[in-house]
């Protein structure tokens, strides 16, 4: 049984084959739409989404399957105490295929050794959101073309975003890729990442505390929000919430072909005069999401078409 924890669990062939199912799909959805007949899924989320949640259960919907679990834990039982592993025992026997997510870091791991089906990590705390990151690499394959040779810059709190140490993970394994991590002193990238998936990978990367100074190299922007959520401190979320805000000013400094993506939500970060500009794919890469998420449910189902 595959589960689907850190986005290193995927070879590349495993990550190119996903992509390439999710373009079929796209381009031929009716194929798909009996796939997982009388298959169902549960999407147990102890933290908000709107896209990961809601489009997991497009995906489970379109592939012809149903779909149970709950978006406020505090409806669940674990508002009485129960735990992580007891939850993930019982729900595994009303389904076949958990998305989860968890505030807790390392807790996706906890209920793949309590589950008798697969489990996806649908974002655990500060740490990873592998689904993220193949929607990411789709949206990045369907524009650019390829991921070799890219300078990806990375901006905006790169401490605790796990989509940020996904992607990092996720692009380190191609060749000649240069990364450009772009953040207030408080909130860079932390050294488990650096180390393991830039420094011992070998690859080049700059650190950078101005998006200015930096963004006419890039050809991906990936920005993210400050994560108020995470902060322990409601006064230095509010000291370094609008360190960054990419205007259309800005945008005059980047490449034509320079692709900006977010996973979403945005606060303030990227203004909304930047949405029309034919560079900015922040929503074209959301909706992606849905269709890389189809693929995946099927491969770990074992179900191929
Ligand atoms: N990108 C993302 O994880 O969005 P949600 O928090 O809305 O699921």
């Amino acid at each position: 049984m595959q589960h689907l924890i850190n986005i290193m669990d995927l070879t590349t062939a495993e990550i190119d084959e996903l992509i390439e199912v999710a373009k079929d799909i796209l381009a031929n959805p009716e194929k798909y739409q009996d796939a997982c007949r009388h298959k169902i899924l549960a999407t147990l989320f102890f933290e908000p989404s709107t896209r990961t949640r809601l489009s997991f259960e497009s995906a489970m919907l379109s592939l012809g399957g149903n779909v149970l679990g709950f978006s406020d834990s505090s409806s669940s039982s674990s508002a009485k105490g129960e735990s992580l592993a007891d939850t993930i025992t019982m729900v595994s026997g009303y389904s076949d295929i958990i998305a989860m997510r968890h505030p807790k870091e390392g807790s996706p791991i906890v209920a793949s050794e309590h589950t008798a089906v697969p489990i996806i990590n649908a974002g655990d705390g500060g740490h990873y959101h592998p689904t993220q990151t193949l929607t990411d690499l789709l949206t990045i394959k369907t524009e650019l073309g390829h991921f070799d040779g890219l300078t990806v810059g990375l901006c905006g709190d790169l401490k605790y975003g796990r989509t940020v140490h996904s992607l990092i993970s996720a692009m380190s394994r191609y060749e000649n890729v240069r990364f450009v991590l772009i953040s207030p002193q408080e909130l860079k990238l932390p050294s488990f990442v650096k180390q393991t998936y830039i420094k011992d990978a070998g690859l080049p990367y700059i650190q950078s505390t101005s998006l200015e100074d930096v963004i006419g190299d890039l050809d991906i922007l990936y920005m993210t929000r400050i994560q108020r959520e995470r902060f322990p401190d409601e006064e230095d979320y509010l000291r370094l919430k609008d360190t960054y805000i990419l205007d259309e000013e800005k945008m005059k400094s980047a490449k034509r072909d320079m692709i900006v993506l977010h996973p979403l939500p945005r606060v303030n970060e990227i203004s909304t005069g930047v949405d029309s500009d034919p560079r900015a794919l922040y929503f074209k890469q959301a909706y992606n999401g849905k269709f890389i998420r189809m693929a995946l449910i099927m491969k770990l189902l074992g179900i191929k078409i």
